[in-house]
């Protein structure tokens, strides 16, 4: 049995005119990842800088390993790592400079924070650029410097605060794989993201928030079950079939769903979660002589959850190109 290491009950947070937690509430359970999901300004920082001690709620709690927020921040700072939206390195020191600093802030000896921050470059194959200004650091170099920077502490709890944004491709992967040995060694991890591919790849569980309300949770598959289910789509080999194809689809599914494309020569089938009733269709078919060219069982994509949930699609990232 695994126990919620992350609580966050009824927490509500206003900025002026602007209500940026209307009262979340979710937890988090050890050695698990979370992944907040949520458009532009749906209040994943907010939450993140309560959960970091670095921002008051106005009202509610929240709880990191058993320690109040609100009341013992000291004890919060000290198992938690974070690595915000925006760098938080010094450009002008080296990356070995920088996670020498974190670690003599945190009260390591001196030899013992040229060792740790060794450890980390190399772990992050930062070793060649460890003694190079970070300013001269590429995106994703940038980004792994950032994310060790969290580590030197050996948090038990991670905030990676969007950590792959802005990052190309190879650079995410990276990342992720970075993550997936931290959540294995038994790091919990709370993850904000724009990113549906990321949350389903990382997220054990994902809590999807806008305008600071949680608006769903669950695994990524329990939140595509949630909307229209899986489609059957049924390509006929006769285009003058595909009409007599509809009937018969039309007289096991509900009716209302089932739809043409002449185009593909399909028709599509809104089947839910009954995959039998998929199987079925296909055996029916058969026996009516009319003959399938190909069939898939499609399943909603994340970005169909998100524009369901939140009637957002996924903001595309602006700054898709900054990193190389
Ligand atoms: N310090 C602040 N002062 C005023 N308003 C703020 C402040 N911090 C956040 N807000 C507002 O609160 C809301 C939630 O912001 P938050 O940064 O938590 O969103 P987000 O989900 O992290 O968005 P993004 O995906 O753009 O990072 C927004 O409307 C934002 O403008
Ligand atoms: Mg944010």
């Amino acid at each position: 049995m695994t126990s919620p290491i992350i609580v966050v009950d009824d927490v509500r947070k206003r900025f002026g005119e602007t209500q940026a937690l209307d009262g979340v509430s979710l937890s988090v359970d050890q050695g698990t990842v979370l992944g907040l999901l949520g458009p532009n300004g749906a209040g994943k920082t907010t939450t993140v800088r309560v959960l970091a001690t670095l921002l008051k709620p106005d009202s509610g709690s929240a709880s990191v390993a058993g320690y109040d927020v609100n009341k013992q921040a000291d004890e919060v700072r000290s198992v938690i790592g974070l690595t915000g939206q925006y760098a938080a390195v010094d450009e002008k020191l080296t990356g070995h400079e920088n996670l020498w600093m974190v670690g003599r802030l945190l009260g390591m000896s001196k030899a013992d924070a040229h060792q740790r921050a060794g450890e980390l470059l190399e772990r992050f194959s930062l070793s060649d650029a460890g003694d190079r200004q970070v300013r001269t650091y590429s995106g994703g170099m940038r980004r792994r410097v950032d994310l060790a920077v969290s580590l030197v502490g050996r948090p038990r709890v991670l905030f990676l605060d969007e950590p792959t944004t802005g990052l190309d491709p190879a650079s995410r992967l990276e990342l992720w794989d970075i993550a997936r040995e931290l959540v294995a060694d038994g790091t919990t991890v709370l993850l904000t993201t724009q990113y549906l591919e990321e949350a389903d790849e990382l997220a054990d569980r994902i809590v999807v928030i806008d305008r600071g309300t949680v608006v769903a949770e669950g695994t990524a598959d329990e939140l595509k079950d949630r909307t229209r289910g899986r489609v059957l789509q049924v390509e006929i080999s006769d285009r003058n079939r595909l009409e007599e194809a509809r009937d018969v689809l039309t007289r096991m599914a509900p009716p209302e769903g089932v739809h043409v494309d002449v185009a593909t020569r399909s028709v599509f089938v809104p089947v839910g979660t009954d995959t039998a009733l998929a199987a079925n269709a296909i055996s029916i078919l058969s026996s009516t002589g009319i003959d399938i060219a190909d069939f898939t069982l499609e399943r909603p994509s994340l970005d169909d959850v998100f524009l369901e949930l939140t009637g957002n699609s996924p903001s595309p990232s602006d700054d898709e190109e900054v990193a190389k």
